[in-house]
């Protein structure tokens, strides 16, 4: 019988149709100071949450993120954020210069994905279903714009929040096998082999949703023929990013 986290950890599934139930602001801050105590590079925490409550902007940013409804109609709707600006502040007052390099831009997206992790698990424990958005960085200079986002702080992704309105059943993961490795990296043969496992208990996942021509890698194989927001470099290096 496994412990109640790890119970909790399996159950999680992307939710993305909502009740109209409100996210109440305890809820909120008992997720968010739960989410807080992840592990942080050197104590850091170099991460900010963006609780977007205007209507008006939602919409925007549901366009924005390729038109998905979810960002607007689920009850609450945040933005997670890497964010070295409180840092940079700090130093300012200090009179010192703020040394800015790739690490830092590096350790605030590590530092935001711990505690984003956290917070999607601390909110489905309080019965609430979780849908992250990466859509958000497919116009990310305009997000950062819409928002008025200072120096420094670089959005990752939005995250939905809201009681669950549909049960969408949990997606199968790789095998232990093919993600964990004692000693060496195994051979792109050895990984083929793990790849077909999975495969097979992806296409299950598919039959029984009424789609049973799909697989997981062909999903992997649509995702990487083609090139994704190549105009992020530019984004996050605008918005104070060092990418070197
Ligand atoms: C960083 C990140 C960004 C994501 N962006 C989106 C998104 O924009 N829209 C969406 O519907 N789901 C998004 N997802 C959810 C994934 O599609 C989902 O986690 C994945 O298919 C596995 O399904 P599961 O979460 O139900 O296990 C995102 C997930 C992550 C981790």
């Amino acid at each position: 019988m496994e412990n109640p986290i790890l119970q909790g950890m399996r159950q999680h599934r992307t939710v993305r149709t909502f009740t109209d139930e409100a996210l109440s602001p305890a809820h909120i801050r008992q997720a968010v100071e739960a989410a807080q105590c992840a592990a942080t590079s050197s104590w850091i925490q170099a991460y900010s949450l963006l609780h977007v409550t205007d209507a008006a902007e939602r919409e925007t940013l549901a366009e924005l993120a390729g038109g998905q409804a979810q960002v607007h109609s689920a009850p609450g709707f945040f933005i997670i954020c890497g964010d070295a600006r409180r840092h940079r502040l700090l130093m300012q007052k200090e009179g010192k210069p703020f040394q800015n390099n790739f690490e830092v831009f590096l350790t605030s997206i590590i530092d935001a994905g711990l505690f984003a992790q956290n917070l999607v698990l601390a909110f489905e424990s309080q019965g609430h279903g979780t849908c992250l958005i990466g859509g958000l960085r497919n116009r990310l200079a305009d997000v950062a714009k819409l928002l008025e986002l200072p120096g420094s702080v670089f959005p990752l992704y939005g995250l939905c929040v809201g009681k669950p309105a549909e049960d969408p059943g949990t997606r199968p993961r790789l095998p232990f096998e093919a993600i964990c490795f004692e000693g060496r990296y195994p051979s792109d043969e050895v990984m083929h082999k793990q790849m077909l496992l999975a495969d097979e208990a992806s296409k299950t996942y598919y039959a029984e949703r009424g789609t049973p021509k799909r697989s997981w890698s062909g999903g992997i194989i649509r995702r990487f023929a083609k090139l994704h927001r190549e105009n992020l470099p530019q984004a996050y290096l605008d918005l104070g990013a060092k990418l070197s």
